[in-house]
C-alpha cells in the first residue's frame, strides 16, 4: 500500500473498511432498520426496489473502439429512501440516470442487469418519473397555469377537480413558488422564470403523483442552499410518507442537505469510489487516509478528493505525478475490497429473493377524453399567447395578400388574364402554404414538451395528436380566411361566396397539410435545422411535380409523374382551384395569332392550357385533401407509436445480436482486467440462475471464499 504514502493526511496503513465495527451490518445513521426490504414490511407492497449489478455503459467513439462512461456500478435504491448519487461533473450521473431509466439514446450501449423488484422489465414510458437535467417547459404558461393542467393529466378523474387544484397549489407552494405562480415561465426570447424556478416547476409536475419510482437530474441546479434544503427536505418527506424511491444527481450539496440523504453513491471517472449510507461515508474517507477537515462541508471534501478534471492545477505530488488520479486508484479499490461492497451484494441478493411484483404503468391518470380535453385547452392557450406560432404568420400572409392583390389587381378576363390566374393560383398554392414551416419552430417545442410528459406517462400519444390537430383549426382557419379574402377579392376572381368559399377552404386544406408534414419531420428527425431543411426539401418537390410549372404531359413518367405527380397534395390544390376558377369563364382568343379565333371556355382553358383531370369535380380535389390530411396525422401517430413501442424491442434485438456477434461493447478493459467487477464477482463464485417457474427469479449467490 506504498502508493498511498502521503496521499491523505492520516494515511491508513491499509484501506479500511467502514463496516468492519458493525459487525457486517450495514447501517445509516438515517436508515433505521436494515431489513427494511423485509417481506412483510408495507413499503414492499406497491413500492419499487431497482437493484443493478455491474452496469457498464460505453461510447462508440471511432470503428474501432468504444469509450466507457460507466464502469461495473453495482447498487440499490429502495423504497422510502433517497439515493444521491454525487460526483464530478461528467463522471457519468446524468448517464447513470439514464441507464436506470431505460432512456439511453442509441449512441450509448448498456450492459451488466438492472432489475425492478427482482424483475426485468422495461422502465421507459410511464413507469417512472424522470425530471431530467434540461427544463423542458411551455414557455408560455403561467406556474400556476402549467402545474394546474398536469395535475390534470395525470391525477385520475375520481379525484374532484377542486382536490386537483389544491393538490397543484400544495405543491407549488412546497417547492417555494408561491410568489413565481402568476409568472409565465418563458424560455428562448422571452425572459420569466429564473432557472432555479424552472426547476423547481418541473419537480412539482414530477411529484404531483406520488410516483413510485422518481429519478431527479440536479433537482438542486441553480438553487441557494436554503431552497436546496427545502426541496429535498420536501422531496425526503415524501420519499418516506408513500414508500417512493428517489435517485437525485445532486452537486455539491450543502452539510444540511447532505445530512437528508439516506444512501450516496459517490462516482468518479464512471466508477464507485464510495457506495453505502451517507452517514457512513466520512468514516471510510477518514479510514482511508482522507478525513474530512473539521468545519469543511463533507460533500466539498469527497469531490475535491476525487475530481481529476484539475490534476494539472494541483501541486504535483510524490515523482511529479498528478494526485488525484491515485488517489481515486486507491478509494475504488479499497471499496471494491471492503465488506461494504460484498454487504451490498448481499442486500441486492435480498431485494431479489422477496420483491418479485410486476411494475405496470402508473395506474391512476386521467382517462383519454378528459387528456384530450386538457391538452386541447393548454395547446389552443399556447398557441393563442406564442406570437410566433401563428401571429407572426398571420401578419406575414397579410402583406403578402396585399402584394399579390396589388400585382394581381383587378385581373380582368382578357386572354392574358389566363397565364395571370394561373401563376396567382399556383403561387397561393404552393408558396403561401409553403410558409407554413414558420411555425416550425413552436412545432418542435410543442413536441419536445410532449416528449417529456410521454416518458413520465402523462398521457399517449393519440391524445396528443388529437388535441394538437384541433387546437390549431380555428388558428388556420383565421390565416386562410383572412389572407385569403384579401387577395381574393383584391385581385377578383369569380365573384360569388361560394367560389371564395372553396378557394379559402382548399387554402385551409393545404395549410393543415403542410402543418401535418412538417410534424411529421419533427418528429423522426432529430434536429431542428435539419428538419426545417428536410421539409422545404420534400415540399419543393412536391410543388415541382405538382404539374404546373411542368405540365402533367410533359413529367418524365418516372418518379415525378409516377409515383410523385399522384402523391403531391399541390396537384389537387392546384386542380380543385383552377376549376373553381376557370368553369362558367370565357375568354376572347389570342390577340397575337393570325388565325381566326373565337372565344376560349374555361373547360377548354382546364384542358388544353393547364392540362387539369376534368374527369371528376372540384369537390373530389377537395376531399383527397382532406383525405390526405386525415393519412398525414394518422402517420404522424404511428410514427409516434413507432418509436414509443419499437424503440426497446429493436433496442433488445440489437443488443442480442451484438451479443451474438460478440459485438457488445462493453468496456475492452473489462477483458483485458481480471480485476473488473464482473470478472471479480465470477471469480468469487457468483451464480446467477434465471428459473422459469411463473417468471420468478432465483438468484443464488454461493459466496465461496468471502465468508459471507
Ligand atoms: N452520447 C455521448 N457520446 C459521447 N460521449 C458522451 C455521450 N453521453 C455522455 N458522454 C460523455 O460521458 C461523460 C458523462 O456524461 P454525463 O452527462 O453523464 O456526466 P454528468 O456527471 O451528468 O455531468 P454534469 O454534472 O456536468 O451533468 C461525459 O464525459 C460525456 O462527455
Ligand atoms: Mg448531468
Amino acid at each position: 500500500m506504498d502508493s498511498l504514502s502521503g496521499l491523505g493526511s492520516q494515511k491508513a496503513e491499509t484501506p479500511v473498511n467502514p463496516e468492519d465495527d458493525h459487525h457486517g451490518v450495514v447501517l445509516g445513521p438515517h436508515v433505521e432498520d436494515p431489513m427494511h426490504v423485509g417481506p412483510n414490511s408495507r413499503s414492499t407492497r406497491r413500492a419499487i426496489s431497482l437493484t443493478w449489478q455491474d452496469v457498464w455503459v460505453t461510447v462508440r467513439v471511432d470503428e474501432n473502439g468504444c469509450v466507457p462512461i460507466l464502469q461495473g456500478l453495482t447498487g440499490f435504491a429502495r423504497p422510502g429512501e433517497v439515493l444521491a448519487i454525487m460526483g464530478p461533473s461528467g463522471c457519468g450521473k446524468s448517464t447513470f440516470l439514464d441507464a436506470l431509466a431505460g432512456r439511453l439514446d442509441s449512441k450509448r450501449r448498456l450492459s451488466g442487469q438492472i432489475l425492478v423488484n427482482g424483475r426485468k422489465e422495461p422502465l421507459a414510458y410511464g413507469t417512472s418519473a424522470y425530471v431530467t437535467q434540461d427544463d423542458v417547459l411551455t414557455s408560455t404558461l403561467t406556474v400556476k397555469e402549467a402545474v394546474y393542467f398536469s395535475a390534470q393529466l395525470q391525477l385520475p378523474d375520481t379525484m374532484p377537480l377542486s382536490e386537483k387544484k389544491q393538490r397543484a397549489e400544495a405543491t407549488i407552494n412546497e417547492m417555494g413558488l408561491h410568489d413565481a405562480a402568476g409568472t409565465r415561465i418563458g424560455g428562448w426570447g422571452n425572459k420569466g422564470l429564473s432557472n432555479g424556478q424552472r426547476r423547481r416547476v418541473s419537480i412539482c409536475m414530477e411529484i404531483l403523483t406520488r410516483p413510485k419510482l422518481l429519478f431527479l437530474d440536479e433537482p438542486t441546479s441553480g438553487l441557494d442552499s436554503t431552497a436546496s434544503y427545502y426541496v429535498m427536505r420536501r422531496i425526503v418527506g415524501l420519499a418516506k410518507q408513500h414508500d417512493m424511491t428517489v435517485l437525485a444527481s445532486v452537486h455539491q450539496p450543502s452539510s444540511e442537505v447532505f445530512g437528508l440523504f439516506h444512501n450516496l453513491c459517490l462516482l468518479s471517472q464512471g466508477r464507485t469510489v464510495y457506495f453505502g449510507p451517507s452517514g457512513k461515508a466520512p468514516k471510510f474517507f477518514s479510514l482511508n487516509g482522507f478525513p474530512c477537515p473539521r468545519m469543511q462541508n463533507p460533500s466539498d471534501h469527497y469531490l475535491r478528493t476525487i475530481n481529476t478534471d484539475f490534476d494539472e492545477d494541483i501541486d504535483p505530488g510524490l515523482g511529479g505525478k498528478p494526485r488525484t488520479r491515485e488517489v481515486n486508484k486507491v478509494l475504488v479499490e479499497s471499496y471494491k475490497s471492503s465488506n461494504c461492497y460484498r454487504l451490498i451484494q448481499q442486500q441486492i441478493y435480498d431485494i431479489h429473493e422477496m420483491d418479485d411484483m410486476e411494475v405496470h404503468e402508473k395506474e391512476r391518470r386521467a382517462c383519454f377524453f378528459t387528456q384530450f380535453l386538457v391538452l386541447t385547452t393548454r395547446s389552443f392557450m399556447n398557441m393563442y399567447r406564442d406570437l410566433g406560432y401563428y401571429w407572426m404568420r398571420l401578419l406575414t400572409y397579410v402583406v403578402i395578400a396585399l402584394s399579390l392583390g396589388t400585382v394581381f389587381y383587378r385581373i380582368g378576363s382578357d386572354y392574358y388574364s389566363i397565364q395571370a390566374r394561373g401563376s396567382l393560383i399556383t403561387f397561393v398554392a404552393s408558396f403561401l402554404t409553403i410558409m407554413a414551416i414558420g411555425g416550425f419552430p413552436s412545432f418542435v417545442e410543442d413536441l419536445k414538451v410532449f416528449e417529456r410528459e410521454r416518458l413520465n406517462g402523462h398521457y399517449g400519444s393519440g391524445a396528443f395528436v388529437l388535441a394538437n390537430t384541433l387546437s390549431s383549426v380555428p388558428f388556420l382557419l383565421m390565416i386562410s380566411l383572412i389572407p385569403g379574402a384579401i387577395t381574393y377579392y383584391l385581385v377578383g376572381l369569380q365573384g360569388e361566396l361560394g367560389h371564395f368559399l372553396y378557394f379559402a377552404t382548399t387554402l385551409f386544406a393545404c395549410m393543415m397539410l403542410v402543418e401535418s408534414l412538417m410534424m411529421i419531420v419533427a418528429s423522426v428527425v432529430p434536429s431542428f435545422l435539419m428538419g426545417l431543411t428536410a421539409g422545404s426539401g420534400i415540399q419543393g418537390l412536391m410543388i415541382l411535380g405538382g404539374g404546373f410549372f411542368r405540365l402533367p404531359n410533359d413529367l418524365p413518367m418516372v418518379f415525378w409523374r409516377y409515383p410523385l405527380y399522384y402523391l403531391s397534395f399541390n396537384k389537387y390544390a392546384f386542380h380543385g382551384m383552377f376549376k373553381n376558377e376557370f368553369e362558367g369563364l370565357k375568354f376572347p382568343g389570342d390577340p397575337a395569332s393570325m388565325a381566326q379565333n373565337g372565344p376560349i371556355s374555361g373547360e377548354n382553358v382546364l384542358k388544353n392550357t393547364w392540362q387539369v383531370e376534368t374527369r371528376y369535380s372540384k369537390w373530389t380535389d377537395l376531399a383527397i385533401l382532406f383525405e390526405m390530411v386525415v393519412v398525414y396525422r394518422l402517420i404522424f401517430f404511428g410514427v409516434l407509436k413507432t418509436t414509443e413501442t419499437l424503440k426497446p424491442v429493436v433496442k433488445e434485438i440489437m443488443s442480442a445480436w451484438r451479443k451474438q456477434k460478440g459485438r457488445d461493447t462493453v468496456n475492452p478493459a473489462r477483458a483485458s482486467s481480471p480485476e473488473s467487477e464482473g470478472n471479480k464477482a465470477s471469480a468469487l463464485g457468483w451464480v446467477w440462475t434465471r428459473k422459469t417457474n411463473g417468471g420468478h427469479l432465483h438468484f443464488e449467490s454461493a459466496l465461496r471464499g468471502v465468508g459471507i
